[in-house]
């Protein structure tokens, strides 16, 4: 990991600490009767089986509650969840970060024509492109750094997978925070990048 990520890192883990502070301890029992609507698109037990909906089951919980917030809030705009969030209090929320970050997260196959390009770009990026291994923030077995709130990856939809990698990169997901880690790192990718980290991914655990 270069300078400029393991600085990067520190930031955001201490962003992580002052925010976890202030918000409501979630309650799992509590949120697995909150999630009804939910398993209807994202799985009942968050194992979705729809490749373009997320898997949230073993999803960290600071990085569920933060989505679940920029959803609300209209920071990360997802359509087919419109209105869904209003309802739910912080503690509701809070409550079903819990509930899916306890679950057990299924794994899917990689597609074996793209996983060994896949693996490389995971483990190792692309330095002389100035793309950053994977591993530094999301792992090498893709479980991400709950505490920090860097996203678990393994497993999770292919398709899914790549629909966010190409929304960063075309700026129209952009709930990265002002280091735009994301963005910045997806800008650098080329649509064979994306379908064969996309591929690994699906297959990681
Ligand atoms: C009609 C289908 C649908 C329903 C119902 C639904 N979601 Fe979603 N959800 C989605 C889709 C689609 C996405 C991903 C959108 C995208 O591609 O960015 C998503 C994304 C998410 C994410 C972000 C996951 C990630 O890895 O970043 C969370 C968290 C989430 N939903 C929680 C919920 C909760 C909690 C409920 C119930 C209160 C719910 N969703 C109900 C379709 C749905
Ligand atoms: C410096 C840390 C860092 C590095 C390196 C990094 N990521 Fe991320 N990644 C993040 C953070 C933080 C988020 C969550 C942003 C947010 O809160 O919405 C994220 C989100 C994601 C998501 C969205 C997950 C979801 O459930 O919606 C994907 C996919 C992803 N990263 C893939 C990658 C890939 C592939 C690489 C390597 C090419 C990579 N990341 C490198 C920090 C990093």
């Amino acid at each position: 990991m270069n300078a400029f990520f393991s600085s990067l890192l520190l930031i955001l883990s201490l962003n992580g600490v002052v925010q976890a502070a202030e918000s409501p301890v979630g309650d799992p029992v509590a949120g697995q009767a909150k999630t009804a609507v939910c398993g209807a698109c994202h799985g009942p037990d968050g194992n979705s089986l729809v490749p373009i909906f997320p898997k949230l089951a073993g999803q960290g919980e600071r990085y569920l509650l933060k989505q679940m917030h920029d959803i609300k809030d209209g920071k990360r705009v997802v359509m087919e969840m419109t209105g869904l969030l209003n309802p739910l209090t912080d503690q509701d929320l809070a409550d079903i970060a819990a509930y899916y970050a306890g679950q057990k997260g299924s794994v899917g196959a990689a597609d074996p024509n793209l996983v060994a390009g896949g693996e490389a770009l995971f483990r190792g990026g692309k330095l002389d492109q100035g793309i950053p291994a994977c591993t530094g923030c999301h792992s090498p077995n893709g479980a991400g750094l709950a505490a920090a709130g860097f996203p678990h990856v393994g497993g999770q939809h292919a398709d899914y997978i790549k629909k966010q990698l190409t929304a960063f990169r075309e700026g129209e997901r952009t709930n990265d925070g002002d280091t735009l880690v994301m963005r910045t790192i997806a800008a650098k990718l080329s649509n064979s990048d994306i379908d064969a980290l996309a591929a690994y991914i699906q297959g990681l655990h």
